[in-house]
């Protein structure tokens, strides 16, 4: 695992904006999975500049989403369809029929969350998988005990999470309590995957997730089997890490690897 501390938090953005339009420089019609939550949104704004200066097309790329919340049309502000085409895909330029994220309406989410994994493996699997992390070890909307070998279905919502979300619905709306998410196992096939956590309240789940066991307790824990997982991390998400130093030493400032 590469643990790469940036100077601040908008440094540890363009960190993870840089490893995702190397992918995309390395293999324009890369399959990108890609994550909401407020830690991306200045991902996607680092994003959106470079695809209006030229310097990034995604135009060839293929996307899957981690998750979508169970019960809002795709035209529900607050869906994660609605969210991404407003946060990346209207900037994009890419067919909406390669922009991928399960269908949190269909009538059968059960079905819906099969068709899903099967359209990644059908797509060639996904290079680079964006991530971000919940309080409670949380990665997708896979809450603490979801099976390590978990593949995409329904998830019921911690209360910890609805209210998090919370903030993102009106005061006379209730948050959703169910969502479809990506499982463990599928993102743990991405060839690639890259975790972005930022202020204090992400530093007690990074530090489980780096140092702790591997344990279902803190679902991106399950991180520490990828062979090739990435964490980007500003100085408050890496408070508690005990070997920060170490991290440090071989990654100064975030960036790559002195050998
Ligand atoms: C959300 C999303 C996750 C996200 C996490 C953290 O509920 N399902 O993909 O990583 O919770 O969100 P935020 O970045 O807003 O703290």
């Amino acid at each position: 695992m590469r643990v790469l501390i940036c100077h601040d938090a908008g440094a540890a953005a363009r960190r993870t904006a840089d490893i995702l339009c190397d992918a995309v420089a390395a293999r324009p019609a890369a399959v990108l999975g890609l994550a909401t939550g407020g830690t991306m949104e200045p991902v996607y704004a680092v994003l959106r500049d470079r695809l209006a200066d030229g310097s990034l097309d995604l135009t060839a790329t293929t996307t899957f989403n981690l998750d979508e919340y169970v019960g809002l049309q795709g035209d529900h502000p607050q869906s994660y369809r609605a969210t991404m085409d407003r946060l990346l895909f209207d900037a994009a330029g890419l067919p909406r029929d390669r922009t991928h994220l399960p269908d949190g309406a269909a009538p059968d989410v059960a079905a819906e969350a099969v068709r899903y994994d099967a359209a990644i493996a059908a797509a060639g699997g996904i290079d680079l998988q964006l991530l971000g992390i919940g309080g409670n070890g949380h990665i997708g909307f896979n809450e603490p005990t979801s099976s390590l070998g978990s593949r995409t279905r329904v998830k019921t919502l911690t209360a910890e999470t609805r209210n998090a979300n919370a903030r993102f619905f009106g005061t006379d709306e209730a948050a959703p309590r169910f969502a479809i998410t990506m499982g463990i196992a599928t993102i743990l096939e991405s060839r690639a995957c890259v975790l972005l956590a930022t202020g204090p309240g992400k530093a007690a789940a990074i530090a489980a997730a780096i140092e702790g066991p591997l344990s279902a307790a803190c679902p991106a824990s399950a991180l520490q089997l990828h062979p090739n997982a990435t964490m980007v991390l500003d100085p408050a998400a890496a408070a508690d890490l005990r070997l920060r130093d170490y991290y440090e030493t071989v990654h100064p400032g975030g960036g790559e690897a002195l050998l």
